[in-house]
């Protein structure tokens, strides 16, 4: 079954997001798996944003990104990848419908207040990267026949 690695950003924490976000995806009908708020590394970040490593605005992202704590999460389900990428609207708030977690909560592509994987094959290696296959929970939602046919 297909997971996605999404994280509440340093600002979405500050920001008293986390609840919000949470929500969204159990009421969307998504299986949480694992999740945990963590400080990371910069050398973890760093390999997290590795395709964006030639940017302008990499080393203000990292800053960023370890400016505070940050919640880890890892959300099962049915497209959860791509659905989740919806849900969070894109990467410049601005360009965001309202009704997505960017599109109703921040102004700023330097402040997103969430992270979520770009596909399935980032998603595996994100998975790896933050979480230890321990911190992952295999569990049967009793929701799951209502949730799927
Ligand atoms: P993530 O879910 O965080 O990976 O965002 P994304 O997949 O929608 O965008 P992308 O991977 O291209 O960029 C990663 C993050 O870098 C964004 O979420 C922003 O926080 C930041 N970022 C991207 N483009 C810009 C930019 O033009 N300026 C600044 N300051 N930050 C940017
Ligand atoms: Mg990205």
């Amino acid at each position: 079954n297909e997971c996605t690695f999404i994280a509440v950003k340093p600002d979405g924490v500050q920001r008293k997001l986390v609840g919000e976000i949470v929500r969204r995806f159990e009421r969307r009908g998504f299986k949480l798996v694992g999740l945990k708020l963590v400080r990371v590394s910069e050398d973890l970040l760093r390999e997290h944003y590795w395709d964006l490593r030639t940017k302008t605005f990499f080393s203000g992202l990292i800053t960023y990104m370890s400016s505070g704590p940050i919640v880890a999460m890892v959300w099962q389900g049915l497209d959860v990848v791509k659905t989740a990428r919806k849900m969070l609207g894109e990467t410049n708030p601005a360009d965001s419908l309202p009704g997505t977690i960017r599109g109703d909560f921040c102004v700023e592509v330097g402040r997103n207040v969430i992270h979520g994987s770009d596909s399935v094959e980032s998603a595996q290696k994100e998975i790896s990267l933050w979480f230890r296959q321990n911190e992952l929970q295999c569990w049967d939602p009793s929701s799951s026949r209502w949730v799927y046919n």
